[in-house]
């Protein structure tokens, strides 16, 4: 008698042939190299992370390099990654790691800067090597798709989500195998992004196909059907200009790393071509403020350079 093929079981079995076993953070154990992963996979793209993340360790290879790390080493190593506080997040993380020992438990690791409950979660579910549910966008589809039967499942999903994969039968399918408790988390994360995508979903040819409680309804509504994702909170911008406050900190920030010093009222012109000098200055000199009260920037007199803190 053949195994019943289960979701899970049959999850692994894609997994093990088509997973991305080659991800560089796939290969280590070190708490700091796993964490560091996470840092960065938090709102860039994998296949832009993977040269970051290599050039990253050579940099800084441990806690306490990276605690030692000046502001303006660590922007220039951060830079092209974007949302540049999360670099400031893991050396201050790294400080305090440095101080108390390292995190050992996951309300550790959720107690560092710059840590959700999903990036705790994976980053201690990694480092453990089993499975702690980690809800990131793909992990949230997959699941709320092969098991709840939710076409596109959104964050108030979550709870149930949460609950489908802690209660057995399912809890108990993933304790009885050392394989999938240590690989679940990739492989959802995996299929995800490859196979049960959230625009065009594979179904028709997808190894889950004969066993997904979702297939059906995905069918008779298609993607143009989805509820639109919810946004992140709302972010900061000026009235009349076309970006969030974030892209023109990212171009002041880029810009300083690139000239080294530069005088203040030169920045607008340089980082936003609609840069008007008698509406936008006072709006421009508040985002200069900001990145030096945030530690990024240091002021001398008229001048930026970045901080050598
Ligand atoms: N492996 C570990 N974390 C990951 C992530 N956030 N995205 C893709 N692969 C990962």
């Amino acid at each position: 008698m053949t195994k019943k093929q289960t979701q899970l079981s049959l999850l692994m079995q894609w997994y093990k042939t088509y997973g991305r076993h080659s991800l560089p953070w796939r290969h280590t154990r070190d708490p700091y190299a796993i964490y560091v992963s996470e840092a960065m996979l938090q709102q860039t793209q994998v296949d832009r992370v993977i040269p970051f993340y290599a050039a990253w360790l050579k940099t800084f290879p441990t806690w306490a390099a990276l605690a030692r790390a000046k502001t303006d080493t660590l922007i220039r190593a951060w830079a092209g990654l974007g949302y540049n506080r999360r670099a400031l997040y893991l050396r201050e993380s790294a400080r305090r790691v440095e101080a108390n020992g390292a995190p050992k438990s996951l309300e550790d690791w959720r107690a560092l800067p710059g840590m959700g409950p999903y990036a705790s979660a994976a980053v201690y579910g990694f480092t453990k090597q089993k499975f702690v549910p980690a809800i990131d966008t793909n992990v949230r589809r997959v699941i709320g798709r092969i098991f709840l039967g939710i076409p596109y499942p959104l964050p108030s999903d979550d709870d149930r989500i949460l609950q489908c994969v802690t209660t057995s039968p399912i809890k108990q399918e993933i304790e009885d195998s050392r394989y999938l408790s240590r690989h679940l988390t990739s492989a959802l994360m995996d299929f995800g992004s490859l196979i049960c995508t959230a625009k065009h979903p594979l179904c028709s040819t997808c190894p889950l196909r004969d066993v997904c409680r979702a297939k059906k309804s995905i069918q008779d509504h298609p993607t143009h059907d989805a509820p639109r994702t919810t946004h992140a909170p709302k972010e900061r911008r000026h009235a009349s200009k076309t970006h969030p406050d974030r892209i023109y900190r990212g171009r002041i920030l880029a810009l300083v790393r690139e000239k080294n010093k530069i005088e203040i009222k030169k920045i607008g012109k340089l980082v936003d071509s609609t840069f008007d000098l008698k509406k936008d200055s006072a709006w421009m000199n508040h985002l200069v403020q900001r990145l030096v009260t945030e530690g990024f920037l240091k002021q001398k007199k008229s001048f930026v350079t970045l901080s050598n803190d």
